[in-house]
């Protein structure tokens, strides 16, 4: 996203070092110090981050399940061996941001229970391959659920590039939980492709592309949403309005601290050209730069 600010500091990448080999980061982070208002200034802009925290373990879970049934029908051992390599990196981002729920959100007064109650059951029941179907439905399930990942992958490649062009640092962010985020938003740019390359591999379709794309924007709309106010209501330093959180994600975005509604509605729109390639956003060389110098990645020795 061309409009993301640059950290001052950020070293020049202009180098792309094509494909990369995916594998797993054993990471671990310590937010034992995190202030529940990790970006000093912008409380909001903290919580509307955080939030992200609710969402995440229970459907990457879901990622890495569909990816295990979709498995065995991958006659193509390139593309299996890269499915291998982001349903590991899933599984760990899931993890990781399940610890965050407990060890930052609950620490801090925020009960992740009944958020994560409704999480399980979208992802749980409502998503799950149905066992009583047909062969034939079961099938043609599997692929809509792929093409779902793929248009979910979009957004995650969006925020991962935001991850690592905002002005976190410039605002003295916790540097646990921005590594948290930096981290996963770095690894979401190197496998941006997969998903994918997976659903057309399953069977492409401009239809089934859109299709999966308009529930996955909705989706993602209202439960980011109603995420924002669950936590922005639990936060016992804050009172709640709607028409705050709408003045503060503004405020929040003009200081490149949150992603501009602009930045987000231009990459939709782009998914829907004919010539879109998930390639297109964000760089692997900036991703892989920071991977090899986030403190969580070199601790876990990759
Ligand atoms: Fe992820
Ligand atoms: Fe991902």
């Amino acid at each position: 996203m061309t409009e993301m600010l640059q950290p001052a500091d950020a070293p020049l990448i202009d180098t792309d070092p094509g494909p990369v080999e995916l594998h797993a980061r054993n990471v671990a982070f310590d937010f034992e110090q995190t202030p529940l208002h990790w970006i000093p200034g912008h409380p909001m802009a903290s919580n509307v981050i955080s939030m992200l925290n609710l969402l995440l373990p229970e459907g990457e879970r879901w990622f890495v399940a569909t990816y295990n049934e979709a498995l065995p029908f991958v006659a193509d051992d390139e593309l299996a061996a890269t499915m291998r390599g982001f349903i590991g990196q899933e599984a760990i981002h899931a993890e990781a941001h399940d610890k965050a729920l407990w060890e930052f959100l609950d620490r801090h007064g925020v009960d992740p229970r009944p958020f994560q109650r409704q999480m399980q059951f979208l992802f749980r029941k409502v998503l799950s391959p149905k066992h009583a179907w047909s062969q034939d439905k079961r099938r043609r399930d599997l692929v809509e659920r792929l093409w779902l990942i793929a248009a979910i992958e979009h957004y995650t490649a969006i925020l991962g590039d935001f991850a690592l062009n905002n002005t976190w640092r410039q605002h003295h962010a916790d540097p646990a939980m921005a590594d948290l985020f930096t981290w996963h938003g770095a690894e979401e740019v190197e496998h941006r492709s997969v998903a994918h390359d997976v659903a057309v591999y399953f069977g492409d379709g401009y239809l089934r592309r859109g299709r999966a794309m308009l529930f996955a924007l909705s989706g993602l709309l209202l439960v980011i949403h109603r995420g924002s106010r669950f936590i922005a209501k639990c936060d016992p330093t804050m009172t709640y309005s709607y028409r705050r959180m709408w003045t503060e994600y503004f405020r929040g975005a003009r200081a490149g601290v949150l992603p501009t509604l602009r930045s987000i509605i231009f990459a939709t729109f782009s998914y829907f050209r004919p010539s879109f390639r998930p390639e297109q956003i964000g760089s692997t060389a900036q991703a892989v730069a920071y991977l090899a110098s986030s403190p969580a990645a070199r601790a876990a020795g990759s």
